[in-house]
């Protein structure tokens, strides 16, 4: 049976993690199907927004499957390792606009696959962290690399080296998550903001989130060539004739 449940309306995906009873741990056969799939939506284009989220009502994903990585020996663990960066890769470079809804437990590799979504609502009952010292090992999946980037590296080292768990109160002081919603809200919130971007023209969505992915971490003036070329690619495209006719016209663009 499948670990992952999918379901599409109007080009907005919903992606959930289907394996309540071990609260949905990332497993081998688990981050394949992850990887088959982001690969085959990525050709079909049918989807421009994609909400990632556990089933059940307790976890997001409780982290990487410990059952399994138990019996690994060093050349398996680097294998799944590499697995699980591959699996968060392309959901980082996905080509339609991400968005985690965490509801629940967010531990480990589990938010390390948030940590690769464009953005992260999390429900006030969401509890996330990454704990993996106390089980001997760090990090996997991007997250020693992601949650720098995302709260600074002091704030990482203290999360990782303390493996504390947080609310998601503190996870959106930390900037962390973009939203807290009641667990009643998440999916819609997350939803409304897809059908937000979903109104604009989606190749100026996905220039300047490949903008903002590509120019992260290099010198000012680099990235700033990287969103002058992405700006400048946009004047090759039908949308922009569309999007500003639109405005001068003064009615709703209609965007390919
Ligand atoms: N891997 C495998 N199974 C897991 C799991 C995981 N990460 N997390 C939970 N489960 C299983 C439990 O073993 C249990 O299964 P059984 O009923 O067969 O015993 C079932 O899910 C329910 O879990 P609990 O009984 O433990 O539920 P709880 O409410 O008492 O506790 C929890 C919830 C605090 C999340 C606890 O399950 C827990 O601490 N899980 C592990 C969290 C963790 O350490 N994650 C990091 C993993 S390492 C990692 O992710 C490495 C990496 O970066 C690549």
């Amino acid at each position: 049976m499948e670990q992952i449940q999918f379901e599409a309306d109007n080009g907005i995906g919903i992606l959930r993690i289907d394996r309540p009873e071990s609260l949905n741990a990332l497993s081998s056969r688990m981050l394949q199907e992850l990887a088959h799939f982001l690969l085959e939506r990525a050709k079909r284009q049918e989807v421009r927004a994609l909400i990632v989220t556990g089933s059940g009502d307790k976890a997001f994903i409780a982290g990487a499957d410990i059952k399994e990585m138990e019996a690994m020996d060093s050349n398996a663990s680097e294998r799944f390792c590499n697995l699980g960066q591959q699996v968060t890769l392309l959901l980082e470079q996905a080509p339609f606009v991400t968005i985690a809804a965490v509801n629940g437990f967010c531990l480990g590799g589990g938010l390390e696959l948030a940590l690769a979504c464009d953005f992260i609502y999390a429900s006030e009952s969401a509890v996330l962290g990454l704990p993996e010292v106390s089980l001997g090992l760090i990090p996997g999946f991007g997250g020693t690399q992601r949650l720098s980037r995302a709260v600074g590296t002091r704030m990482a080292k203290e999360l990782i080296t303390s493996g504390r768990r947080i609310n998601a109160q503190e996870a959106l002081r930390l900037g962390l998550v973009n939203r807290v919603c009641t667990k009643e809200d998440l999916l819609d919130s997350a939803i409304a903001t897809c059908k937000d971007v979903l109104k604009n023209s989606f190749s100026a969505v996905l220039r300047a989130k490949e903008a903002i992915d590509s120019g992260h971490g290099l010198p000012l003036t680099e990235a700033l060539k990287i969103e002058r070329l992405a700006f400048r690619s946009c004047f090759g495209d039908l949308d922009h004739t569309e999007g500003m006719r639109a405005f001068m016209e003064k009615r709703v663009p209609a965007f390919r």
